[in-house]
């Protein structure tokens, strides 16, 4: 940004410079504009989407579905297309709360579109602005009053004030986080969580097929070792099915350490369970994913 602001003035310093702007500077300048410009409105949730020039943003190319998936544009992963029982109730808490609803990681934007038809407000949240402005493009254009964005790397670069919302849905991002930042994204949630708030989560578990093949036995030797993060996998011990779209590690949780780890940061679980999203090309035994919804409690 620091950059795009230096060239702006040398420009508005030479009219010479200034007519020999080219076209492509023009439109980057244009889409730049559309994302942070005057007319952009930030509000305590994040940008309304409706002060966004959506016509103006880049037209990203959406990688096409693999196999019930979509990739995401980062290796961050494929974005689920189908509501299971925890997408399901992030949107009824949605529909029932005065306030916005956030949604973490939200890449394309599949489950916060289904909020929004819903007539409920929402924050969608991700570290790509490419994910976000696809978010935005497709999202229903007579909802957009509706709609608040946040770009920003979870948890560190995301803020909001203290209990902004009834109801928080983190799925499959948490997994994409090494041990601290999974304790300093439970806090934040925490904090912005209002009393008795939802945190629904879903993530890969230790029995997801990805990492199923090289690593079971290493999870047991650390999970009988007492090893806080048994999970953590580098990307060489992925299957090489997923290569193409995997990220540089998965943390993969299993169930007894999340009943350990959500009551520490003031959570208590309402429902924790393993499942297999519906239509998966590799169901898991019905373990593969490991999803709860918790409940802000205060902490100890
Ligand atoms: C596997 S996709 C999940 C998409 C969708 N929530 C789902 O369940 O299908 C993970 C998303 O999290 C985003 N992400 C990964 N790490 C992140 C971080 N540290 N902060 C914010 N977003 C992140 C990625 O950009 C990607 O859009």
């Amino acid at each position: 940004m620091g950059g795009y602001r230096l060239k702006k003035m040398v420009y508005d310093h030479s009219c010479n410079k200034q007519k020999n702007k080219t076209m492509s500077e023009k439109k980057a300048q244009k889409e730049h504009d559309a994302f942070s410009g005057e007319n952009v409105k930030n509000t305590k949730y994040g940008i309304l989407a409706s002060s966004i020039d959506i016509e103006s943003l880049p037209d990203h190319k959406k990688p096409n579905q693999v196999r019930d998936e979509i990739p995401t544009l980062n290796r961050c992963g494929y974005m689920k297309s189908k509501l299971e029982f925890f997408g399901e109730t992030f949107i009824d808490l949605a529909k029932v709360s005065n306030k916005p609803a956030l949604e973490v990681g939200c890449a394309y934007g599949w489950l916060t579109h289904q909020v929004l038809e819903t007539d409920s407000e929402i924050v969608a949240s991700d570290i790509s602005r490419e994910h976000l402005e696809i978010t935005l493009k497709d999202a229903p254009h007579n909802k957009l009053d509706n709609l608040y964005i946040s770009k920003g790397s979870f948890p560190e670069e995301v803020s909001f004030d203290n209990e902004s919302f009834d109801v928080v849905m983190a799925s499959r991002i948490i997994h994409f986080l090494k041990g601290e930042d999974v304790k300093k994204g439970l806090d934040k949630i925490h904090s912005w969580l209002t009393p008795n708030g939802a945190l629904i989560c879903t993530n890969c578990s230790i029995y997801h097929s990805s990492v199923k093949e090289k690593m079971s036995k290493i999870f047991e030797e650390r999970i009988q070792n007492k090893e806080e993060w048994a999970g953590l996998t580098q990307q060489d011990s992925f299957d090489s099915v997923h290569d193409d779209y995997s990220h540089s590690f998965l943390n993969c949780f299993y169930k007894e350490q999340l009943e350990k780890l959500l009551p520490e940061h003031g959570f208590k679980i309402e429902e924790i369970r393993y499942f297999d999203y519906p239509g998966d090309p590799w169901p898991d035994e019905g373990k593969g994913h490991i999803g709860f919804v918790a409940r802000k409690v205060a902490k100890n």
